[in-house]
């Protein structure tokens, strides 16, 4: 069966797996290379970096897919509420130079009966799983199912969602799938607010205490050098001064996500409710003796 028609340097809309993957498995077929971008649009600049780097790896067809997938929003969440700017979203993939946009309906990529899910191991129960039960699985299982459908070479995921990046890793290493899953450092504002699309949720004043979440983390980070504690003690005492920003956790962690390491490469994890409108945001931190070393830091 020949597949639909793709024009190269154009952005190509398929609304159907079979009509997707036929595309991607041509162009394979042809010698290019699959990089996917899967998105739940809304597109910020942070999807705009994601698109950057796909499209920077040679010979690289770029695809993206447009999915608010129901799996991943618990029953008080925002499904409902999240915003759909469809047209917008495919004039951002236009102009990013992207050439595949997969954008499925509900039913085009699930029956009615289906029943079978990604279970994420013990970490989906951690952190965002501790506060939104059943997330992770409905992220690995939507992720699961793109990566089967488009058999993208490459993926890329923004760092905004560590917790996330960490576990598609894991999966992808846990069941063999033949993708290279790539995660790309968050994008913010001047300020240092992190790019979300949950930002447009926030009144001004509200975007204003916003900016505790990463005001804990750049605390905390430059407490490295002084240990585990001192970081969360930079990060709790930044927070604080922020009374809009009502904290669910604030935790340090290894790159993991295991326990963090008495010395090396760390990870500091927030997340917090301002208003209703729920923020998560991270950054690396180096601790102990590992953070005297490079670039020069405050202490
Ligand atoms: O990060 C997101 O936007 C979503 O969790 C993802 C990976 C597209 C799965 O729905």
């Amino acid at each position: 069966m020949t597949a639909p028609k793709f024009v190269r340097n154009e952005l190509n809309t398929y609304q159907t797996p079979d009509d997707v993957g036929r595309v991607s498995a041509a162009l394979r077929a042809v010698g290019r290379k699959v990089a996917l971008v899967p998105t739940m649009g809304a597109l910020h600049d942070g999807h705009r970096e994601l698109l950057r780097r796909a499209k920077r790896v040679p010979n690289t067809v770029v695809a993206a897919s447009i999915f608010v997938n129901p799996l991943q929003f618990g029953e008080n969440e925002d499904f409902d509420a999240y915003p759909r700017p469809l047209e917008d979203d495919l004039a951002t993939l236009t102009e990013a130079g992207a050439e595949i946009a997969f954008v499925p309906k509900a039913s085009d990529l699930f029956t009615e009966d289906a029943a079978v899910t990604v279970h994420p191991g013990p970490l989906g129960d951690e952190l965002e799983g501790a506060s939104r039960p059943g997330h992770f699985a409905g992220v690995l299982t939507i992720v699961a199912k793109l990566f089967n459908i488009v058999r993208p070479d490459y993926a890329f995921f923004g760092e905004k969602d560590y917790q996330q990046l960490v576990l598609i890793k894991k999966m992808v290493r846990d069941l063999d799938i033949g993708t290279r899953v790539i995660g790309v450092p968050t994008v913010r504002e001047p300020d240092g607010l992190a790019l979300s699309s949950r930002n447009v949720y926030l009144s001004p004043d509200q975007r204003v205490e916003a900016l505790g979440l990463s005001e804990a983390l750049s605390a905390g980070a430059k407490a490295g050098i002084h240990g585990a504690e001192a970081v969360l003690d930079a990060a709790r005492g930044a927070v604080a001064k922020r009374p809009g920003v009502t904290v669910d956790y604030l935790d340090l962690r290894g790159t993991d996500l295991g326990p963090a390491p008495v010395d090396g490469e760390a990870r500091l994890l927030i997340a917090a409710r301002v208003g209703s409108t729920r923020l998560i945001d991270n950054v690396p931190v180096l601790l102990g003796a590992a953070a005297g070393y490079g670039p020069e830091r405050e202490r």
